[in-house]
């Protein structure tokens, strides 16, 4: 590993409202701060809401400095791409942002349920073959986990460059009957585009300047019903 690196993680470490848990923290158990984020991390009772994926954490710090009275966790298992985020947030006082590095895979050891009301994730990795399906974050598997502690109809927000991972998730909420809110291939040529959705990620930058089109979806999470997989048609 290079000093640089080592160097963030060392500060990572340092900073006030990252949390970084250890295997041993949350194998078999639950996290504990599991149901106490907004009275143990953030001292009020604001509505909570979760960045996955969050990489250098642009909208979780975007969202905290434009919304004072709700509370943000950027969530990636990348502590040298969060440091970006933490150390914006640490430099500015920023009280309503925290980060989370952990897996994914692992969310529902640290939420408890109704605990989360919105949920955004941003540029995931499309996980485009067949084999990867399970992984995709917006898949039955994922969506099972967040409905444990996501509030009942609570916001799902998706930002993709990949038009497979956005036709997969729309499909996916028609067919489990979920309300969509807003769905756009073309994010930037809409005109819903304000503060929050002009926000650009490191990776969306990155896609815009190769030319790709931005696709964004808006839709409820219904919790207590069964959710299935899209029925590939013969
Ligand atoms: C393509 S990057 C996008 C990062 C950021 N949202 C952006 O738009 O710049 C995907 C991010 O998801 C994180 N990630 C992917 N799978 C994950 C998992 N299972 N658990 C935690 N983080 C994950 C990666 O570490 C990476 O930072």
């Amino acid at each position: 590993m290079g000093k640089g690196k080592l160097r963030r993680f060392d500060e990572l470490s340092h900073f006030n409202r990252v949390f970084q848990p250890s295997m041993a923290e949350i194998s078999g158990k639950e996290y504990h701060l599991k149901g106490k984020w907004k009275q143990e991390v953030f001292h009020n009772n604001n509505p909570l809401i979760l960045e996955l994926g969050c990489g250098k954490g642009e909208y979780t710090i975007g969202m905290a400095r434009h919304f004072p009275g709700k509370n943000f966790i950027g969530v990636d298992i990348k502590g040298a791409r969060m440091w970006k985020g933490a150390k914006a947030s640490h430099e500015e006082n920023i009280l309503n942002a925290a980060f989370l590095r952990t897996r994914i895979e692992m969310i529902s050891s640290f939420f408890a349920p109704d605990e989360v009301d919105e949920i955004w994730i941003t540029f995931p990795d499309p996980q485009p073959t067949e084999r990867r399906k399970k992984k995709r974050l917006t898949g039955p598997t994922f969506l099972r986990h967040y409905q444990g502690f996501l509030v009942d109809n609570g916001i799902m927000h998706l930002k993709t460059d990949s038009d497979l991972l956005y036709d997969y998730t729309l499909n996916l909420i028609k067919e489990n009957e979920l309300e969509i809110l807003f769905y756009t291939s073309d994010l930037y040529s809409s005109d819903i585009v304000d503060d929050i959705l002009g926000i650009k990620t490191y990776y969306e930058q990155k896609f815009l300047e190769t030319g790709s089109n931005i696709n964004y979806l808006k839709f409820r999470l219904k919790k207590n019903i069964p959710l299935h997989e899209i029925q590939e048609k013969e």
